[in-house]
């Protein structure tokens, strides 16, 4: 089987999301150390952000008149969503940029979504484990909540688009001990820091466990 990691943080080895996906994979692989890994990282080796409109223009383009940039965006699109659609399993390590989801990511998503055509279920049934990371708090009654549209609109690809089985492992406050504004959280932020990295190690188990050899 195929094991498909996809990170998308900016911040190199300081990745929180990174973390926790390394997390996942070390449990998983405890427990079946010859399962094959296949990695992308989408913000360290981010997809050209013009692809997606050459591969839709392509799209709507006769085969014999598309450009050479048309075709070649076509043949990245194709690819990913192949490459996705291969994946027994995949882990997914995305956080919250700019209250959204980062545009590395969303590049990406649009480009799988031309290769495959919009509304084919990609990942029908298949084990999808997505880390997500904030650096405040969006739950219900702080002064950000509704703000984080990262997670829904993931949901909604993931699960209602593509058709995965979804778990998502959320950590929030992660800047608590970088922002000074929000020293008043240090103690919480442990605490979802704990809980994060359990849910990480667990979802890690059951991945290794709920699949077939
Ligand atoms: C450019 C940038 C924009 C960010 N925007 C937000 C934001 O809108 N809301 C938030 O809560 N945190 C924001 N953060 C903090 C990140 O969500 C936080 O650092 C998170 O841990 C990122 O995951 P990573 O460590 O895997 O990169 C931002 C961070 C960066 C670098």
């Amino acid at each position: 089987m195929t094991l498909l990691r996809i990170d998308s943080s900016i911040q190199g080895p300081a990745s929180s999301s990174a973390a926790l996906a390394d997390l996942v994979l070390e449990e998983f692989l405890a427990a079946r150390p010859d399962e094959q890994v296949v990695t992308r990282h989408l913000g360290a080796d981010p997809l050209p952000s013009d692809a997606w409109a050459n591969a839709i223009h392509g799209s709507f383009t006769p085969e014999d008149q598309r450009t050479p940039a048309q075709v070649e965006a076509l043949a990245l699109a194709a690819s990913l969503a192949a490459e996705l659609q291969a994946a027994d399993a995949v882990v997914l390590a995305l956080p919250l940029y700019n209250f959204g989801i980062s545009q590395h990511v969303k590049t990406w998503i649009d480009l799988v979504l031309a290769g495959a055509g919009a509304g084919t279920p990609l990942l029908t049934g298949k084990p999808v484990v997505l880390l997500t990371t904030r650096g405040g708090s969006y739950a219900p009654g702080t002064p950000r909540e509704g703000w984080d549209h990262n997670t829904d609109y993931l949901r909604r690809i993931l699960v209602d688009v593509w058709q995965a089985d979804l778990t998502v492992v959320e950590r929030e406050f992660t800047l608590v001990g970088v922002n000074p504004a929000l020293d008043d959280f240090i103690e919480p932020a442990a605490v979802m820091k704990k809980v994060a990295e359990e849910a990480a190690a667990e979802a890690g188990q059951v991945l290794a466990g709920g699949l077939s050899r």
